[in-house]
């Protein structure tokens, strides 16, 4: 019978231009952990009370806090062959690869992908929360910082519930999107909406689809291909099936 990894090949060798949406458990192999798993960061931190704007107004030294763990957390890891290969595929032209991604742990890039769409910002950037400025060495921030042009506070350049995604950033998915001629979807729960309709743009538009999740979601009987693996072991499998075509 041909396997998940066949019929995922046979797909990506026809594939002209590619697009890749990855969440959290793309990282997890980094051992960055997910939000929504068991060990999630969701199972043992209340979002409400360090992702949202009213958390940030309330306590604005907490919330920097908590992000400073997770920066300090992203040290300790890096990407893994997952990350690589989705990066060598766009670099070797065998087709146009675009990564949209909902990580804020900038992986992709360390990995050297160029093309990647942060929908929801990145943990190692600080913006004004009233005019443009925007920092990326976060080394010396202190508990409550200020912004050096207008003086109002400085936050996280992270996405929060109920925010909007980064001008741009949706509609550049979008189009990605909807310029694919085959839509590869790796470690996410599809259950935080905009960055989920994007899989539902792409079942309406008929771009065949294929999942890497070792468990499932609300796509995993839509989509075209679906491979109940890793990433890591699953992208391996997919790179060594591409190579002997
Ligand atoms: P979730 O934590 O909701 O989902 C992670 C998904 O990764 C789950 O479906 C897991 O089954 C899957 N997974 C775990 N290990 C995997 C592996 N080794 N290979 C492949 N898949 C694996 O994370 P996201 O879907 O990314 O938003 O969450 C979306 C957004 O919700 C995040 O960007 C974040 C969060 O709240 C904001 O902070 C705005």
């Amino acid at each position: 019978m041909e396997s998940g990894i066949d019929k995922a090949a046979a797909l990506l060798r026809v594939s002209k231009r590619l697009t890749v949406l990855t969440g959290a458990g793309m990282s997890a192999e980094s051992g960055v952990p997910t939000f929504r798993d068991p060990d999630g960061y969701w199972s043992r931190f209340n979002p409400a009370e360090l992702a949202t704007p009213a958390a940030f107004r309330l306590d604005p030294a907490k919330v920097w806090e908590w992000y400073r763990l997770r920066r300090a957390a992203l040290r300790t890891v890096e990407p893994h062959d997952g990350h690589r290969i989705l990066a060598a595929w766009e670099k070797a032209g065998r087709f146009h690869v675009d990564i949209i991604t909902q990580n804020v742990d900038g992986l992709h890039h360390r990995a050297g992908a160029a093309r990647v769409i942060e929908l929801h910002g990145r943990l190692e950037l600080a913006r004004c929360t009233a005019c443009a400025y925007r920092r990326d060495d976060l080394d010396d921030l202190g508990p409550d910082p200020r912004c050096p042009e207008c003086s109002a506070r400085l936050r996280p350049g992270v996405v929060w519930f109920g925010e909007s995604l980064p001008e741009g950033a949706f509609d550049t998915a979008v189009e990605c999107v909807s310029a694919a001629d085959c839509l590869l979807v790796i470690g996410t729960s599809s259950l935080v909406y905009p960055a989920a309709s994007l899989s539902e743009i792409a079942f309406a538009r008929g771009v065949p689809t294929i999942e890497i999740n070792p468990s499932d979601t609300p796509i995993s009987d839509l989509v075209r291909v679906r491979i109940k693996r890793g990433c890591r072991e699953t992208l391996l499998s997919l790179e060594a099936a591409l190579a002997k075509s």
